[in-house]
C-alpha cells in the first residue's frame, strides 16, 4: 500500500500520510486534516481509531495472536513468572539475573502500608464494592507521597512509584477484602512469593493455620500474567487520557481501575459467574439463554463473549480454558458451571449469529471459574485483573509520558441548539 492516502473534501484533494509498524499494521495520520480541511473524523468507541504508537504490545485480533514486547503469551505463561514480566513491560526487555533479583527485592522491601491505610479503610462500609476501595486505596497514595504528584520526577524517583504501587497493590487488595468480611487484616509475609503473599493476606487469619497451596499460587500468578496487558484497551486508554493531562501515575491508574470496573471489560469476570449461576439456578438450560443473547429486544448478552479486537479466540481464553481443567483436576474440585460455561461455548461456536459476528469466549470467559476454584470470591474477580493489570497500566502511563504525548483532547460535532436568546421565568 503507498505510504500516502487521498481524501476528497468538498472537491478538494487532501493528501494524508500513511504509517506502518514493526508488524506491518498501517494507519493514516490524521493529525493535519483538520487544519488542511476544516474537517474532523468521528468514530464512536475509537472501533476504527489508533489513539497511539506503542513499543508494549502487539495483538492480531483475525489470528488471536498477543505478545508483550515481542514474546507470545504463550511461551510468557508457560516459562516465565509475572514480576519478570512485569519488568518486561515496564522496562522493555527481560531482566538480567541481576536486574530480576533487584527489583524483587525491592518491591519485597515496600509492601508494607502506612497504617493510616486502615484510618481509610475503616471508613469504608463492609458492603464497599472491593474494586472502589482499591482505586481509592490506590489514590491515596499520593497523600503519603506527595512526591508522586509530579510526574516529571527524576526516573529514579518514577521508578520508586512504580515499586511502591506494584508491592503495595496486592496488600490493597486482600485489605478490602478484609474489609469486606469484618475480619482483621493480615500484614504482608515477604518470605512469601508475590502471588503466594497474596493469597496468604486474603485468607489467613488468626483463628487458624494458613499455609499457603503451591498449586494455586503457580495459577494465580500465571492469571496475573495473562492479563498484565493488552495495548489500548478501555482501562489503559483511561490510563493515558488521565496522565497526559500529567496527573501522577497514582490518580491515573486509579482511574483506569475504575474504567475496568464495568461489566463490558474488567468485570466481565464477575457478571460471567453470576450470568452461569443464574442460568444453573434456571435449570441449566443453555438454549434459553443462547437465545436471549441474540434476542435485540433483549439486554441480555452472553458475557465473557466478544471482543473488540480479537475475531478469532482470545489466545489467553485458551489458556485459561486449560489452566481450569488442571487447577480443578489438581484441587479435586468440581464445579457445575464449568460444565455450563462448555456448553454454552460448544453452542455458541456452531451458531450463526455468533459465528457471523466472530464472538469468541474472551479472557473473562474461564477466569472466573479458576478464581472460585482458588476460593476467590466473586466480587474480587475484577480486583485480580486490576492486579494483574497494573504492570501493563504502568508501562502504557510510562511510555505515554517518555514519548511527551499531547494532552488527550477529543473533538465533537455539535448536534444541540442553534443560538437562541435567554427567556425570563415570567416568559417561559
Ligand atoms: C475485556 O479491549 C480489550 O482488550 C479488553 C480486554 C482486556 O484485556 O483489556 O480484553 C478485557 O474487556 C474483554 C471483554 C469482556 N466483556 C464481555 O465479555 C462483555 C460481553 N461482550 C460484549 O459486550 C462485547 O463483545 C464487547 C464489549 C466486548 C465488544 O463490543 P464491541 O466491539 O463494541 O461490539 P458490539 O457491541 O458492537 O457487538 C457487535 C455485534 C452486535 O450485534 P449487531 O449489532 O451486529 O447485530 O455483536 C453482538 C452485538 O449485539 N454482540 C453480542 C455480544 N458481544 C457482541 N451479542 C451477544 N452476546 C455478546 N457477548
Amino acid at each position: 500500500m503507498s505510504n500516502t492516502a487521498e481524501i476528497n473534501v468538498g472537491g478538494k484533494a487532501i493528501e494524508l500520510p500513511v504509517i506502518e509498524g514493526s508488524e506491518n499494521e498501517q494507519a493514516i495520520d490524521i493529525s493535519k486534516l483538520r487544519g488542511q480541511s476544516g474537517i474532523i473524523t468521528i468514530d464512536p468507541g475509537f472501533k476504527n481509531t489508533g489513539s497511539t504508537t506503542s513499543a508494549i504490545t502487539f495483538l492480531d485480533g483475525e489470528k488471536g495472536i498477543l505478545r508483550y514486547r515481542g514474546y507470545s503469551i504463550e511461551e510468557l505463561a508457560e516459562k516465565s513468572n509475572f514480576l519478570e514480566v512485569s519488568y518486561l513491560l515496564i522496562y522493555g526487555h527481560l531482566p538480567s539475573n541481576e536486574e530480576y533479583n533487584n527489583f524483587v527485592e525491592t518491591i519485597t522491601k515496600h509492601t508494607l502500608v502506612h497504617e493510616d491505610v486502615k484510618k481509610i479503610l475503616e471508613g469504608f462500609p463492609s458492603a464497599a464494592h472491593p474494586m472502589g476501595v482499591l482505586s481509592s486505596l490506590v489514590c491515596a497514595q499520593t497523600a503519603f507521597y506527595p512526591e508522586s504528584l509530579d510526574p516529571n520526577r527524576s526516573s529514579d524517583e518514577v521508578d520508586l512509584s512504580i515499586i511502591r504501587l506494584i508491592a503495595k497493590m496486592p496488600t490493597f487488595a486482600a485489605w478490602s477484602y478484609k474489609n469486606q468480611i469484618g475480619h482483621p487484616v493480615n500484614y504482608p509475609d515477604n518470605k512469601q512469593s508475590y502471588a503466594a503473599n497474596f493469597l496468604k493476606m486474603m485468607f489467613a487469619n488468626p483463628a487458624e493455620d494458613y499455609e499457603v497451596d503451591p498449586v494455586v499460587a503457580d495459577a494465580l500468578d500465571k492469571l496475573l500474567i495473562l492479563h498484565a496487558d493488552h495495548e489500548q484497551n478501555c482501562s489503559t486508554s483511561t490510563v493515558r487520557v488521565v496522565g497526559s493531562s500529567h496527573a501522577s501515575m497514582y490518580a491515573s491508574i486509579s482511574a483506569g481501575i475504575n474504567a475496568l470496573w464495568g461489566p463490558l471489560h474488567g468485570g466481565a469476570n464477575q457478571a460471567v459467574i453470576e450470568m452461569l449461576e443464574n442460568i444453573k439456578a434456571d435449570g441449566g438450560d443453555t438454549k434459553k439463554w443462547m437465545a436471549k443473547a441474540k434476542d435485540k429486544d433483549d439486554p441480555f448478552r452472553l458475557m465473557g463473549f466478544g471482543h473488540r479486537v480479537y475475531k478469532n479466540f482470545d489466545p489467553r481464553a485458551k489458556i485459561i480454558k486449560k489452566a481450569a481443567d488442571d487447577v480443578l483436576t489438581k484441587l479435586g474440585v468440581s464445579d457445575p458451571v464449568l460444565d455450563i460455561a462448555k456448553g454454552l461455548e460448544e453452542e455458541a461456536l456452531n451458531d450463526p449469529y455468533f459465528v457471523e459476528r466472530k464472538l469468541y469466549p474472551n479472557v473473562d470467559f474461564y477466569s472466573g471459574i479458576i478464581y472460585r476454584a482458588l476460593g476467590i470470591p466473586t466480587d474480587m474477580f475484577t480486583v485480580m485483573f486490576a492486579m494483574g493489570r497494573l504492570p501493563g497500566w504502568i508501562a502504557q502511563w510510562k511510555e505515554m509520558r517518555e514519548n511527551k504525548e499531547p494532552i488527550g483532547r477529543p473533538r465533537q460535532v455539535y448536534t444541540g441548539s442553534k443560538e437562541r436568546s435567554y427567556v425570563s421565568m415570567s416568559e417561559r
